[in-house]
């Protein structure tokens, strides 16, 4: 069974990127990175971008400048990312939580969205010690207040939602990927606007 959601927002053709969205552990590093190799693109990690420039990890901002602190060198490095073109872009998982985020990514970005439940969530995150919002002592409590302020946001920005349920990284990889050509039209491809 194809276990697969296209989103009902119109094709976007001006986009120049690939941006993968969804919560933490869904894969969009992971995912993202195949993909662009699948797609002869580049890729680029924003949290681990960010984490490169400053010599430090995404959990030291938090601790020195606290979330508002990291959000706002968040804004910053998505809007130098989604400048680019011929990029796969992966977000962090709040990425969604800022409208100016929001229309960045859908002014430069074919948007994917990879829907994860938390049951799996919880499973692919069980050995994690750096992100920051799960140093709490109920994870599964916290992922679903996340996943309930933020999954009507991420399906609202994707043009494409996939669920990864189940899949290997493998096939994942192959089917992303698929739909990705079947559905975009990157700008500067023959359906193009000419005036963009
Ligand atoms: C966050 C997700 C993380 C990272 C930061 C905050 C979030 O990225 O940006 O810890 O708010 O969900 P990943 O989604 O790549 O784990």
């Amino acid at each position: 069974m194809l276990v697969v959601e296209i989103s009902p927002r119109p094709m976007v053709t001006t986009a120049r990127n690939i941006v993968f969205i969804g919560p933490m552990g869904s894969g969009k590093s992971t995912i993202g990175r195949r993909v662009a190799d699948a797609l002869s693109m580049d890729f680029v990690d924003c949290d681990r971008e960010l984490e490169q420039r400053l010599g430090v990890e995404v959990g030291l901002i938090f601790d020195i400048e606290g979330e508002s602190g990291f959000r706002e060198r968040e804004t910053r490095m998505l809007t130098e990312v989604c400048s680019r073109e011929n990029y796969v872009i992966a977000t962090g998982g709040g990425v969604v939580m800022s409208v100016e985020n929001c229309d960045i990514i859908r002014q430069r970005g074919y948007v994917v969205y990879l829907e994860t439940p938390v049951e799996q969530q919880l499973t692919r995150l069980y050995l994690d010690k750096k992100r920051p919002l799960l140093q709490t002592p109920d994870r599964k409590e916290k992922l679903e207040a996340l996943a309930e302020e933020r999954d009507p946001l991420y399906l609202g920005l994707a043009d494409l939602t996939v669920q990864s349920t189940n899949r290997s990284l493998v096939n994942m990889t192959r089917l992303v990927s698929r739909l990705i050509l079947e559905q975009w039209t990157p700008a500067g491809g023959d359906d193009a606007d000419e005036n963009d």
